[in-house]
């Protein structure tokens, strides 16, 4: 099994190469030794590793058949289909979308607004058919390991936040890399997100040794550790780091202050523009359904995404965790969940969007319907066993139980019966 079909380079401009899968197109970043004409991975943007044509060979004829069917079942689940009950506003707003036209705050307001089900089908349609058009039927895999759940921060709605009163682990510097070789080497993974609490017992020697040993995989190294200095950001990009999962959380600066005490707001973008700066792959977002959130503050979060250059735009839903001050808030509806997927997917039509694990949690047929919304990426957990039900950031993570290679079965049944395939999404 792979999450990652080879592809040709046909061309390099500077530091962008182009990549030809079965004839269509992409642009990475050049992060290997590689000529025109090799075959190559490329993850996330990144072209990761060169391969050897045999190697190559062996792969894409396999994925040639297949990939043509998948396209197939991609293009037919991607058509939209009005019921004629929907209203001229919302069609009025859609018909933008479809002319590629920017939508107003206002017009966004009324699609999160929108409850009636035949026209919240036409919005997750016409989100899914933009995302067809705009990223073809590429879908990013990548495989994320929770190093750590030791953590200096006490936010309000996070599991493992310092004070709760959880078991505690730390993998060895060894143990991390083992555990990504598996992933790489057994599982055929080729995106690996390092994530933990905010941690300073890996100081930047341990964190740099981690990246450059899982680098050398011929893999792309996500990196996910929190707020940290500028210069450890910089050193795990020097020793080969390409891409950080950096979350801000809320764009709502009252709502930050109160649910992150001794956080700083200006601090977190600062360190993601930062890491942009550094030619890091962006993925960022927020938490969908904070207590006292409002329309505007989800127009505002995917605004703010945008806004810093995320490439993949990670949000999910809070997941009430026992312990925590927010343990009692409601939680959110999905509805809610897919409006935000279909309105950051409108907002920026070329995007990474990610269903990520909460979401999941909170309803099982999600990850699908998320896909269907405009979505176009996932994350398999790849923490070994004996650590993820202590990776509690929230309850009811559908991973905890499951070993590995079911997650992935079921991953891949579910991305090839909507007819997505793992070629990367380039930039
Ligand atoms: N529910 C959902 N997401 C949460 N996170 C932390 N706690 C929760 C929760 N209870 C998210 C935060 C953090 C990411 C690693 O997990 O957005 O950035």
């Amino acid at each position: 099994m792979c999450y990652a079909i080879p592809g040709k380079l046909v061309a390099i401009k500077g530091n962008i190469g182009v990549v030809d899968y079965f004839g269509e197109h992409r642009n990475v970043l050049l992060d290997a030794d590689a000529e025109v004409g090799d075959y190559v991975y490329a993850q996330g943007g990144v072209l990761i590793s060169k391969i050897s044509a045999e190697e190559a060979e062996n792969t894409l004829s396999f994925w040639k058949e297949q990939f043509f069917k998948l396209k197939e079942v991609d293009q037919r689940l991607s058509v939209v289909k009005k019921t004629g009950k929907e209203s001229a506003n919302t069609l009025a707003i859609l018909q933008k979308v479809t002319a590629g036209k920017p939508l107003s705050k206002e017009d966004m307001l009324a699609l999160l607004k929108l409850d009636n089900a035949s026209e919240l089908k036409l919005v997750y349609e016409t989100a899914n058919n933009l995302r067809q058009k705009e990223n073809d039927n590429a879908c990013c895999v990548h495989g994320i390991l929770e190093f750590s759940n030791y953590c200096r921060n006490d936010c309000h709605y996070c599991g493992i936040r310092k004070s709760s009163k959880i078991k505690r682990y730390r993998m060895a510097t060894d143990e991390i890399i083992a555990a990504a070789e598996h992933a790489v080497k057994e599982l055929g993974f080729k995106a690996i997100v390092l994530q933990s609490g905010e941690d300073e017992w890996y100081d930047d020697e341990k964190l740099a040794t981690v990246v450059r040993e899982i680098r050398a995989m011929g893999v792309l190294v996500f990196i996910s550790i929190g707020v940290r200095s500028k210069e450890t950001y910089k050193r795990l990009y020097d020793a080969g780091a390409r891409a950080v999962l950096l979350r801000f959380e809320t764009s709502n600066k009252t709502t930050f202050a109160q649910l992150r005490p001794g956080a700083n707001f200006d601090e977190r973008l600062e360190l993601i523009k930062y890491a942009k700066k550094l030619g890091y792959i962006i993925a960022t977002g927020f938490i969908v359904g904070l207590p006292g959130e409002s329309d505007e503050d989800i127009i505002n979060n995917i605004l703010l995404t945008k806004s810093l250059g995320a490439d993949m735009y990670s949000f999910g839903p809070l997941i009430p965790a026992e312990g925590t001050p927010l343990e009692k808030a409601p939680r959110t509806t999905k509805e809610r969940l897919l409006k935000t997927i279909a309105l950051a997917r409108f907002t920026d039509p070329e995007a990474k969007i990610l269903v990520t694990t909460a979401f999941e949690t909170l309803d099982i047929n999600a990850r699908r319907e998320g896909l269907l919304a405009g979505a176009n990426s996932l994350m398999l957990n790849i923490t070994p066993m004996q650590y993820r039900k202590l990776y509690h950031i929230y309850p009811g993570r559908p991973d905890t139980e499951k070993k590995i290679e079911e997650g992935i079965k079921q991953t891949v049944e579910l991305l090839y019966s909507l007819g997505r395939a793992p070629t990367d999404l380039g930039i």
